[in-house]
């Protein structure tokens, strides 16, 4: 018994650990690893919108084919653009150098971003951009202040304002007092339809940032029931043992 518990214990304790890295302002991402459609929309995004500055370099085309369900040929024509071969790692052609250049800052490989800072802060990253004329990319960012990585999305949000609470026209120093708003129709997407987008793009990193995890949670079920039978059995087989002793 005890063995089970702890084997539950086991787990529980990676799903409570990641509910629990948030932090008190960030936004939820709701991401869902086993969502196959949404990690499937993430990739193709993934590789249209970010893929031109960001890596991630553990991860294989023909892995992300495999673990996504899409037939390699798909992934060849829809997610690599730079002639790489299915078996290559999702690195990019852009030189360090270059981008260094370019944002004064390298774009980080972001193998492991979704680990080291959490899906929510990824989700909440890619939902606060705002218009700001005094940065060189002509906006800013209410999670990432003075952020080099321009607003990359800002086609299918529009470029979010900074409001006062009560409507007036902000100023980034008084961050409690703010929020951001849209103008109307100022992007190609509603709100819920670029929700929706940077979810699966948040989703796929985090898929990304351990790709074995949807997997290793089927085993954990398999584990938990196989242990259940051994249960059974084991005490079956106790109650045959000491049956005669008496
Ligand atoms: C034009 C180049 C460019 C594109 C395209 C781009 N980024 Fe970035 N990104 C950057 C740069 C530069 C930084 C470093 C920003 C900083 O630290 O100020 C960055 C930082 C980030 C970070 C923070 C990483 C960390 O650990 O600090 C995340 C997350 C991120 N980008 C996600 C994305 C996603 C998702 C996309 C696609 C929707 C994307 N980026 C597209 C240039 C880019």
């Amino acid at each position: 018994m005890r063995v089970l518990v702890l084997a539950m214990a086991l787990m529980v304790a990676p799903v409570a650990a990641n509910a629990a890295g948030g932090g008190g302002e960030l936004m939820d991402a709701n991401v869902d690893v086993h969502d196959r459609q949404s990690l499937q929309r993430g990739a193709k995004l993934f590789a249209n919108y970010c893929m031109g500055c960001h890596s991630l370099k553990y991860l294989r085309y023909n892995r992300v084919a495999q673990d996504l369900n899409i037939p390699e040929d798909v992934v060849e024509q829809y997610l690599i653009w730079d002639g790489s071969k299915i078996q290559s790692t999702m690195t990019n052609v852009m030189r360090d150098g270059d981008a260094q250049d370019w944002f004064g800052k390298a774009p980080p490989d972001l193998s492991l971003t979704a680990r080291a800072k959490g899906s929510n802060w990824i989700y909440t990253y890619l939902n606060s951009y705002y218009r700001d004329p005094d940065q060189p990319t002509g906006v800013n960012n209410l999670l990432l202040k003075g952020t080099s990585m321009p607003h990359v999305l800002w086609r299918q949000q529009g470029i979010p304002e900074l409001v006062h609470k009560d409507g007036e026209g902000g100023s980034e120093s008084d961050q409690e007092a703010t929020k951001l708003k849209v103008p109307e129709g100022a992007g190609t997407l509603s709100s819920s339809e670029y929700h929706r987008m940077t979810r699966d793009i948040t989703n796929f990193l985090t898929y990304a940032s351990e790709p074995i995890r949807p997997a290793r949670e089927r085993m954990g079920v398999w584990v938990i029931l196989f242990l259940l039978v051994f249960l059974g059995v084991a005490y079956l087989l106790k109650r045959e043992y000491w049956k005669d002793v008496h």
